[in-house]
């Protein structure tokens, strides 16, 4: 559902995706795995058609997101960096104007909302101004606004980011419950979030894709199973006591 082939991006002297490639298909729960500056963001970014790459292609359920964005956009939910809303908006207003930027139509819009308010846990918020909301409720909204139209592929930038460990209990829940037909990629710096959500794991670190496997083949390579000592020797190249690459 999800490919990237030689995919890169340079701001000026930095090279922030270097030669990236991976394909992603139904069912996966793929975590970007990698520090701060890595490259994750911006490689979500190419493939939802946000920015465009300086070398290389993403394609989207076959298509390809340079040639037909609108058309790969309309299979993408996305929830970018800090998950940005309306604050002056309320929840279900929101929502709605969600489904119309994704031009569902008028009769689908109702039930659309009505689906992800349910499916985010937000009955309790619905007629709240979103300026109102705790950190956790907003971040649904902003899963909500993503799934409104039901999309195939949902990339997640950083999804429990700044959220308290409860909250992020909650979000990964969603997220687990939301795989299936689905393909899902997030990002993230936290080991033991790819641990309990993902179902695959890509390392990136200063733009290149440094592992693709599953998180207990990552495990694997510590004798203690320590995957932060795994994640601190992919990352920074350094040899790592107990740690076999
Ligand atoms: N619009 C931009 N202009 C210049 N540099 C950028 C821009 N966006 C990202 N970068 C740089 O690209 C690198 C990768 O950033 P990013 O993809 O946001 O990393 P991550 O999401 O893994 O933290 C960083 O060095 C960042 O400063
Ligand atoms: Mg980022």
């Amino acid at each position: 559902m999800i490919e990237v082939n030689h995919l890169s991006k340079r701001f000026e002297s930095i090279m922030a995706v270097d030669d990236i490639s991976f394909a992603a298909g139904k069912g996966e729960i793929l975590g970007f795995l990698g520090p701060n500056g890595a490259g994750k963001s911006t490689t979500m970014k190419m493939i939802t058609g946000f920015i465009l790459p300086s070398d290389g292609e993403a394609l989207v359920c076959g298509k390809k997101v340079q040639e037909v964005p609108t058309v790969t956009k309309g299979l993408i939910g996305y929830m970018s960096e800090n998950a940005p809303l309306y604050d002056d908006m309320y929840v279900e207003d929101f929502l709605r104007y969600a489904g119309e930027l994704r031009q569902m139509a008028a009769d689908k819009i109702e039930a659309g909302v009505n689906r992800v308010i349910d499916l985010c846990a937000l009955t309790s918020v619905r007629y709240q101004k979103i300026e109102t909301l705790s950190k956790g409720f907003r971040r649904r909204v902003s899963m909500a606004q993503a799934l409104i139209h039901d999309p195939e592929v949902l990339i997640l930038d950083e999804p429990t980011d700044g959220l308290d460990p409860n909250q992020k209990h909650e979000v990964r829940t969603l997220i687990r419950q939301l795989s299936g037909n689905k393909c899902i990629v997030l990002s993230t710096h936290i080991l033991e979030e790819v641990e309990e959500v993902c179902t695959r794991a890509i390392i990136i670190a200063k733009g290149k894709l440094l592992y693709d496997g599953t998180p207990a083949d990552l495990k694997s390579k510590s004798k203690q199973h320590k995957l932060d000592d795994v994640f601190r020797a992919i990352t920074t190249g350094e040899s790592v006591q107990g740690v076999n690459l």
